[in-house]
């Protein structure tokens, strides 16, 4: 989704704002722009395309000169990808960037061109700028200017604004997208996401919404929209620059998969005590634990997935009834909840439109909400009742693994908590199923290493393909969702996950020798089953992957690829198995050239519905 920057300092602006736009590139965008404050004027450049066609066309006519300016990448909504639809937008004498959607866009527009107003884009965010550049001439101070302002925009914005009067500062509005202020010695930001600015700054401040703030070289002021200062709490990032570097390897997705044994560390380790897991830090009081009559998981995507297997461990260990709901479906579907029912809100970017709209329903209706958030301070970690932070660290490739399995051990510390609450299982098994999540940033780390090879062979079969199928039962078909995902979403070759005893009723007509299947198969009880289903794709001519665990017996004839994963707790085999899925899906594609880090149409953080 868009990315907005913006600086005031001792630095030239245009080299600090392609800077921090390069790191917020990960979010996904089809265009970017830089506005700066320089010789008494504001100057734009903006580009469709990359980053690099911005620089190209700065070096070819001159980039904006200054030390205060506002920068963007734009993830195209309203109006095709093109230089003129770019941001910065501009009024007379208000020059701004954006990222959100403006709901009541034409009406506003409407009014402002019978005010005489013209247009050249076809942007919700021209009509911001063109608005506040009409109050702006009337009510001449610019904070007043933007309260007014946004007291007329319905949606959801994060504005960067410059006035051509005020050539020393930088203005910032945020409702619903998010927006940080970085604090530096003589020098302050501001930016979508810390990753932007952390080379310059690890302070910053978290604007709550519809609150302004006022950037100069000398400090930071904020307001209420009662125009009422606001006195903030300083925030510090405790990871660095190297965190957001690809350290040596040729991509962010690749990096983020060797990392998955230190995050789970960083999320599991600190919330063990005496061999138990230990969640009081979340609010999460063992007492109401045992009081909750229905769960549901509500997330989107790779988040969601993650929840399909906390259904069938809660489910299991706990004997809870768990429902796993799409976000945006929930939203609209006048959910049956209320008292009594835990609602769980997975999500790596803590901004995902449809996931925060659907926390903020089942609190309207009297549910309890636990979070489980990567991102520090974001909405839906803001507004949660409970809170669980998974500590992956930034996730920059588009494509989450890294996320996904820190929420995976985080559904396991919660159902192993729920279960003991709910006396389902005993202190015994509470301790051995802890000691054998402690094991696995070991086991993932062993996974990565013997597995790695086959990934490669694996897909050098599959980079040919139109079309794949993924398998399983039980928790391999949670975990088989994920793969499909996966895959589908960088290499572009179309995947489905699908039951594996559900093939038969329809989807095993679609079975030639030139559907490939990936069968998952590591659940001892379901094993023989799954073997069958594999047997009738392979006798209809599929190329078949199986994923099983060491010890097991494949017969010959099932099989044309065997990748095997070490034989351990079996209710934890997901964190292990879908490393190779996601070797699979990146060697993919890789070796069909893809943009592994920033796959076409997608967004790293989908703040819009
Ligand atoms: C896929 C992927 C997405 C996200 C989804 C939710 O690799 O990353 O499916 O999981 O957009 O995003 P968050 O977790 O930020 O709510």
């Amino acid at each position: 989704m868009c990315g907005i920057v913006g600086y005031v300092g001792h630095r030239d602006a245009a080299d600090v704002l392609v800077n921090a736009l390069t790191r917020l590139a990960y979010r996904g965008y089809d265009s970017a722009g830089i506005a700066a404050f320089g010789n008494g004027k504001i100057s734009v450049a903006k580009s469709k395309g990359k980053l690099k066609d911005l620089i190209d066309k700065m070096a070819n006519e001159g980039k904006p000169l200054g030390k205060a300016g506002i920068g963007h990448t734009r993830w195209a909504t309203h109006g095709e990808p093109s230089d003129v639809n770019s941001h910065p937008h501009s009024g007379a004498k208000v020059t701004l960037v954006h990222n959100g959607i403006i709901e009541n866009y034409k009406e506003l527009k409407n009014f402002l061109i019978q005010d005489g107003r013209t247009f050249l884009s076809d942007t919700d965010t021209e009509v911001v700028a063109q608005l506040l550049d009409h109050y702006y001439t009337y009510i001449s101070d610019p904070v007043k200017a933007i309260i007014r302002t946004t007291q007329d925009l319905r949606g959801s914005f994060a504005l960067g604004i410059v006035f051509q009067d005020y050539p020393d500062n930088v203005f910032a509005v945020r409702r619903e997208s998010p927006l940080v202020i970085g604090v530096g010695e003589g020098e302050s930001f501001i930016a979508s996401d810390v990753p932007a600015i952390i080379e310059y700054t690890k302070d910053y401040y978290l604007l709550e919404h519809d609150e302004i703030a006022v950037l100069s070289p000398d400090g930071i002021k904020v307001y209420d929209s009662h125009y009422r200062p606001v006195i903030k709490t300083l925030k510090t990032a405790d990871w660095d620059v190297d965190a957001v570097g690809k350290g040596g390897y040729p991509h962010y997705m690749i990096k983020e998969i060797n990392e998955q044994p230190t995050a789970i560390k960083n999320t599991v380790v600190p919330r063990i005590k005496d061999g138990m897991p230990n969640l009081e830090e979340c609010s999460i009081d063992p007492e109401a634990l045992r009081k909750i009559r229905n769960i549901f998981i509500v997330a989107c995507g790779t988040a969601m997935h993650s929840g399909m297997v906390g259904k069938y461990v809660m489910e299991e260990l706990a004997r809870t009834h768990v429902t796993v709901d799409i976000a945006s479906e929930f939203r609209y579907r006048n959910p049956i909840i209320g008292e009594g029912d835990l609602i769980i809100i997975v999500s790596q970017s803590g901004e995902t439109a449809d996931s925060l709209a659907a926390m903020r329903l089942a609190k309207q209706k009297g549910a309890k909400t636990l979070a489980i958030v990567n991102a520090m301070g974001s909405t839906i970690a803001r507004e949660a009742d409970m809170l669980i932070y998974t500590h992956a660290g930034p996730e920059i490739s588009v494509a989450s693994t890294k996320a996904y399995m820190v929420q995976l051990s985080v559904m396991y510390l919660f159902a192993f908590e729920l279960a003991f609450a709910k006396g389902t299982i005993d202190e015994e098994q509470y301790k051995y199923y802890t000691s054998k999540l402690l094991e696995t940033p070991d086991m993932v780390q062993k996974v990565i290493e013997s597995t790695t090879e086959t990934a490669q062979k694996i897909s050098t079969q599959l980079i040919t393909a139109d079309s794949l199928l993924y398998i399983g039962r039980g928790l391999d078909y949670a975990l088989s969702m994920e793969g499909s995902l996966k895959l589908k979403e960088i290499s572009y070759i179309h995947s489905e996950s699908y039951a594996a005893g559900e093939l038969k009723h329809g989807t095993i007509s679609l079975i030639t020798k030139d559907m490939p299947v990936i069968a998952v198969a590591t659940q001892s009880a379901l094993y023989e089953k799954t073997v069958s289903n594999i047997k009738e794709v392979k006798a209809r001519g599929a190329k078949v992957v199986m994923i099983c665990k060491e010890g097991d017996d494949v017969p010959s004839d099932v099989a044309d690829f065997v990748l095997k994963v070490p034989d351990f707790e079996e209710c934890l085999l997901p964190m292990l198995v879908c490393v190779p899925l996601q070797l699979i899906a990146y060697y993919t594609a890789v070796q069909r050239g893809n943009d592994v880090d920033q796959p076409r149409n997608l967004a790293k953080s989908v703040t819009v519905e």
